[in-house]
């Protein structure tokens, strides 16, 4: 028992600059709270919604909701092949555009009057448009904010962000760019609904402290051994609002037939493509506010959690792929890695949503974290900032609805 000690978390400077008290209940379950939470970061922050792979060609589109915002946006890669992003709003008189999910096309066509948009979101023309009191040219569609880094899509809602996406990333952004989600081209991707706050919902992927009760049957996801059973992380980084770990990995897992037979085909078929950076693997990175990217020895993981409400989340779990399966062993192992993915989530799921009608009583006024669970802490630190920051600018009059 004494080995796990090594694994222990050195309290670095930045973490006891957190602090160690308790933690208020409140913010994970209050609806006025979670209503700043959304003015204060996710209509202003840099937010994960897919890949670049997804529009391959100029005509690609594919459509996002986030419901904190009301807001449909339609990503859209136009024939000069840049990416642009736009509300699915009509400048006419409102109506949504498309109600597909993803396709191609050159050009889209409001179902109300017949008026049509360009890929870049110019109006390219309208039925009697000379009856109109305004010019063609100002009504193209409301943009918002787009960019790409390692192959990763965000938006940001706000059409002026207050930084650029690789500023927002910093030293981030370049360690990203190696890790080979930047060549993925393709996905499986799992999207689920869950009663549960977002921070609740994310939080729970953030510590390992639950992996040996929650996953025993699932073996903890090779990050829990008999030197290590609490699934300490080798370290954890803090950069701004964003963190990273390194997990640690049980050398010798206890490993199904099946896992043997999907694994022992799967791993050397990505090694040998690159796709595989064993240097990397088990890298973790948490960016603000909602996404987490994991390289694991067989898997290129991203997870986000989009808030629908103060206590409903919809989160998407994809493990990224480079190049089409090459012969059925290999799309069996991808195949069995994603119902591998699903089957630990759905262990997960009943104790997120228990602990989330746990808090929603009110019955506790704090909560309590221990150091590993210092992650789960760094976002509650800089969700607050924010929110603080976002009040003091409203009480200034200067915060912009
Ligand atoms: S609302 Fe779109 S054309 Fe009228
Ligand atoms: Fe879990």
């Amino acid at each position: 028992m004494s080995a796990q000690h090594q694994y222990q978390m050195s309290e670095t400077e930045e973490a006891l600059a957190l602090g160690t008290g308790p933690l208020p209940a409140g913010p994970y379950y209050r609806d006025d709270y979670f209503a700043l939470e959304c003015e204060a970061i996710f209509k202003r922050t840099w937010l994960n919604i897919g890949h670049g792979c997804e529009l391959p060609e100029p005509g690609s589109f594919i459509v996002r909701q986030f419901d904190f915002a009301n807001a449909s946006i339609l990503i859209t890669r136009d024939n000069d092949g840049n990416l642009g992003a736009f509300h699915n709003v009509c400048t006419h008189r409102g109506t949504q555009l498309t109600q597909e999910a993803c396709g191609k096309r050159a050009s889209f066509t409001c179902p109300y009057h017949g008026w049509t948009f360009n890929s870049n979101g110019d109006l390219r023309g309208a039925p009697d448009l000379e009856r109109f009191y305004v010019e063609k040219k100002e009504l193209g569609l409301n943009r918002v904010s787009v960019a790409v880094c390692a192959g990763l899509i965000f938006v940001n809602l706000d059409p002026s962000p207050r930084q650029s996406l690789r500023e927002y990333l910093g030293v981030l952004g370049e360690q990203l760019e190696t890790q080979p989600v930047a060549s993925a081209t393709t996905y499986s991707e799992y999207v689920y609904e869950i009663d549960g706050n977002w921070k609740i919902t994310y939080d729970n992927f953030q510590e390992n402290y639950h992996l040996r009760f929650i996953h025993a049957r699932s073996g903890g996801g090779g990050a829990v051994g008999p030197e290590n059973q609490f699934g300490y992380p080798e370290k954890y980084g803090f950069h701004g609002e964003h963190r990273t770990q390194k997990i640690w990995t049980n050398p010798a897992p206890q490993l199904s037939a099946t896992q043997k037979l999907a694994f022992g085909k799967l791993v050397p078929a990505l090694m040998q493509r690159g796709m595989m950076n064993a240097a990397h693997a088990r890298d973790y990175y948490a960016l603000f506010p909602n996404f987490f990217l994991i390289g694991t020895p067989t898997q290129h993981f991203t997870h986000y959690v989009m808030p629908i409400s103060a206590r409903k989340s919809r989160g998407v779990i994809r493990i990224y792929w480079v190049g089409d399966d090459m012969n059925a062993s290999e799309r069996f192992g991808r195949e069995f890695s994603m119902a591998m993915a699903r089957d630990v989530h759905a262990e997960d799921r009943a104790v997120i949503e228990a602990g989330q009608r746990g808090l929603n009583s009110g019955a506790l006024k704090h909560i309590h974290l221990q150091s590993q669970e210092v992650l789960l802490r760094h976002l509650m630190h800089h969700v607050d900032a924010k929110v603080k920051a976002y009040q003091a600018e409203l009480a200034a009059g200067g915060a912009q609805q």
